[in-house]
């Protein structure tokens, strides 16, 4: 059993999304104690977005590829090992600007790739990263989830569903910027919802 947490918060060590996802990988794991953990920190590492350069890479042939391109190939490589060897993954996705990061969004752009993560087939579109249970936490600092201010969710399922990854739990921690109460109120839901996705 491997977990892969993914951060994407650029508020570090404060970042609720992190402290949630924290959690919920210190239930995971007290849950699966042979589980192997590998955390990825967006905002500390960032990955590169998909540029012209990079684009022209991918679509080298390998054997063809100068070191430069192999090298910028081999980064999105090592995300794409990492998703497949996964076998829970929990994201921390803060809203920001009514979307996800632009670190997040440069991860989704590394894993998604034709022929190694979907295919498209005579019967239509195939995910290739199956037999994964995903959970994504959001955070927000207004109340969004259930809206159409709430584009995340909607984007969330639909471009990791296209990849394969159909079983996915959001945890929502909203309100964060209306006020200590209102962050105590959405913590608490958090936590209750991540124990009981844990149990
Ligand atoms: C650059 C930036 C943009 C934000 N944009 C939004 C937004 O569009 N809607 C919203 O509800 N909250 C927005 N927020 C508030 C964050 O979603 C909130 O602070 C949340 O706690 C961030 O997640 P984190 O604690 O994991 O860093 C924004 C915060 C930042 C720093």
């Amino acid at each position: 059993m491997n977990i892969l947490q993914i951060n994407s918060s650029i508020r570090a060590e404060t970042a609720h999304s992190s402290r949630l996802a924290d959690s919920l990988v210190g239930k995971l794991r007290r849950r699966f104690p042979q589980a192997r953990l590998t955390v990825r920190d967006l905002a500390k590492m960032p990955h590169p977005v998909l540029d012209a350069a990079a684009l022209a890479a991918l679509s080298t042939p390998a054997e063809q590829r100068t070191a430069e391109q192999a090298q910028r190939v081999a980064l999105d490589d090592a995300l794409i090992a990492e998703i497949q060897q996964a076998d829970r993954i929990v994201i921390g996705a803060p809203m920001y600007n009514f979307g996800i990061p632009a670190q997040l969004k440069a991860w989704i752009d590394a894993i998604a790739r034709a022929r190694v993560t979907f295919r498209y087939t005579e019967h239509g579109v195939e995910g290739l990263l199956k037999n994964k249970k995903v959970y994504v936490i959001q955070t927000a600092g207004g109340v969004h989830s259930g809206s159409a201010a709430d584009s995340q969710t909607v984007y969330l399922r639909t471009v990791l569903g296209f990849l394969g990854m159909e079983d996915i739990e959001f945890v929502y921690a909203e309100g964060l910027a209306l006020g200590e109460d209102a962050v105590q109120s959405a913590l608490q839901s958090a936590e209750a919802k991540i124990s009981a996705l844990a149990a």
